[in-house]
Formats: structure tokens, C-alpha cells, sequence
């Protein structure tokens, strides 16, 4: 019978002829998957010995990464700001550089309910999270909320054009317990702003430009292209929805848009020529690199409160 340690030998030779540059983890990650138990224990234990079930189940999963498959995908989990999201190929892999628009957002909103308290019978401040994907962005606000004590005064809308990437994003916010907390439409970018504005926009859209996709890691081509192509120029659907704002977003409202680290000038341009007088500030991420854009009616320039 074969060890821990032989088969992550084994893993880690087999991954990195293969190319990923995170072999050993992802090996580890592969052998945990493949004994049902976590990474931890397989680092914890590696003179363990590994029946032969799990041991060909691990060639298998190894067989998959090795033909560049993401290891999210072939775990069927993903962690993101704390918290595991199923993911499957119905929709994009969260990325971490999206924790830094929840951080946002959450502020955004947090503010306004400290800054103005509203009065019994006040309408909830309307949230969406457009372009929802796995449900990431909108089931963390969720429970980032709750956690708070604030879920009951939002109300809490995730859309996407996809179906299948809203079916993941449900099941998402029900493995969350928060599924009767959200609401899940299929549209095209932004809908119901008739029956009242928006209070706080958040979106991750793609932002990829299209003659770019091809060239990405291969892990991406596993993943929609719908998520992940964003036209010509990769601001096809960011122009699109700030086209949308004016009418869509309160007089005082804030849309939080996730750009590509090199897309600041041209969403700042975007934002001058079809917003005139909003004010665009745009947020680091971790990296230093220029992450969000959070977008305002210039007489909107602070939030209630503040
Ligand atoms: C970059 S992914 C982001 C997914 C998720 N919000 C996240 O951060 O992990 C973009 C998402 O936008 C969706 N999308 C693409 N075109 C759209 C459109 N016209 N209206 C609404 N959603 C769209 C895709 O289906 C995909 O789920």
C-alpha cells in the first residue's frame, strides 16, 4: 500500500511537468480532495497509508489539473473573503482581488444605515450585485450584513444574464442560509430601477478584452466565456451599465465597479464623457493596482451621515 508522501511526490512531479507553477499545493490540495479530509491533514500525515480507491481516485484528479483544469473546479470549492462557494463551470471562479469591492460595498452600505437610521416603515436601501457569477459578491454582502445585524434593512437583488451561473449563485446563498434573503434575476445588467432607483450598484463585470481571452492562463478557458469577455476593448458592459446609471441609480446613490488593474484612465474617460459632473473615485487593490471605480452624482459626493 502507497503513502501520503508517495503520492504527493508522485502528484508534484506529474503537476509540474505539466506546467502549473503551484504544483505542490495543488497536489496536496488534489490528495485532501481525493481522502475526503483536508490539506492539513495530508501535510499532518504523510506516512499515513492511502487505500487504493483513493490512491487511483488522486491519478484522476491529477490526470484533470494536469490537462489544466482549475483546481477549484475540480474541487467543486473555492474560498472568498472566509467563506467556501461551490464552483463548477457554470460560472466564473471568484477571484481575490473581488474581496476588495465586497470590502467596499459593505462600508458603502454601512455607512449609510449608521450615517441616516432609518425610521420604522422607511423602504429598505436597495442593493444589487450585477453579474452575480457564483453569487460571491451578493451572498458574502449577505452574510457580512446579518453578521452585523443589518440584513433586514436591505434589500438584496444578484443578476445575471446566465441562468445557469444564477442556479450556482442560489445554491450558494442557500448553503450560506441566506437564500430567502436574496433575490435572483435573470437580466441584462440592471433591472427594476422603474419601480424605484438603485441605492448601491455593485458589479464585477468582464472586463477582458476580447482578442485577450485566448491568450489567458488555460485555467480560464474552463470557465464561460460570457463571464469573461468583456468585447472589443473589455469595457463594452461597463460602458453599457454606466450608460444605465443615470436613470437607474438614486440621487444619492453609488455604483462600485471592479476594473481591470490597467483600465483606469479609460473608465475615468467613460465616466467624463457619459456622466458629466459624477465624481469617479477609483480604489486600490491589494496588489497597488487600481481596482475599483465608485461612482457618484457629484452633489452625491458624501454619503448621508458622513
Ligand atoms: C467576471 S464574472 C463575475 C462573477 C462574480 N460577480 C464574481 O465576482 O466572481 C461576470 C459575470 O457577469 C455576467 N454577465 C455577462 N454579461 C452580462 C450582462 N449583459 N448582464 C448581466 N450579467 C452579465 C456573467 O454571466 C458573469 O457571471
Amino acid at each position: 500500500m502507497t503513502t501520503v508522501r508517495e503520492l504527493l511526490e508522485l502528484g508534484i512531479g506529474r503537476l509540474r511537468e505539466s506546467g502549473s507553477e503551484t504544483a505542490r499545493l495543488d497536489a496536496e490540495l488534489l490528495l485532501a480532495s481525493a481522502l475526503n479530509t483536508d490539506r492539513t491533514a495530508v501535510i499532518a500525515h504523510t506516512d499515513a497509508p492511502v487505500g487504493d480507491g483513493a490512491a487511483e481516485r488522486f491519478r484522476g484528479l491529477l490526470d484533470r489539473r494536469a490537462a489544466g483544469e482549475p483546481v477549484a473546479y475540480i474541487r467543486g470549492v473555492k474560498e472568498f473573503h472566509g467563506l467556501a462557494f461551490g464552483v463548477d463551470r457554470r460560472a466564473l471562479i471568484p477571484r481575490p482581488e473581488t474581496e476588495r469591492l465586497v470590502g467596499l460595498a459593505e462600508l458603502e452600505i454601512v455607512r449609510r444605515l449608521v450615517g441616516a437610521p432609518r425610521p420604522a416603515g422607511a423602504p429598505k436601501l436597495r442593493v444589487i450585485d450585477v453579474g452575480t457569477g457564483s453569487g460571491a459578491v451578493a451572498v458574502t454582502l449577505a452574510a457580512l450584513l446579518r453578521r452585523r445585524g443589518m440584513l433586514d434593512e436591505v434589500e438584496l437583488v444578484a443578476s445575471d444574464v446566465s441562468d445557469e451561473a444564477l442556479q450556482l449563485a442560489r445554491e450558494n446563498a442557500v448553503a450560506h442560509a441566506v437564500g430567502d434573503r436574496i433575490e435572483f434575476e435573470t437580466a441584462d445588467l440592471l433591472p427594476g430601477a422603474e419601480t424605484r432607483p438603485w441605492d448601491v450598484v455593485v458589479a464585477n463585470l468582464p472586463y477582458v478584452r476580447s482578442e485577450a481571452v485566448p491568450n489567458l492562463p488555460i485555467a480560464a478557458s474552463f470557465e464561460p466565456r460570457l463571464a469573461l469577455d468583456g468585447g472589443p476593448d473589455g469595457l463594452q458592459l461597463v460602458r453599457r451599465l454606466i450608460d444605465q446609471l443615470v436613470k437607474a441609480l438614486a440621487e444619492d446613490g453609488a455604483a462600485l465597479l471592479e476594473i481591470g488593474g490597467d483600465q483606469e484612465s479609460d473608465v475615468r474617460a467613460l465616466v467624463a464623457e457619459r456622466l458629466p459632473g459624477w465624481s469617479c473615485e477609483v480604489e486600490m487593490d491589494l496588489g497597488g493596482l487600481p481596482r475599483v471605480a465608485v461612482l457618484r452624482r457629484a452633489a452625491a459626493g458624501s454619503v448621508p451621515g458622513t
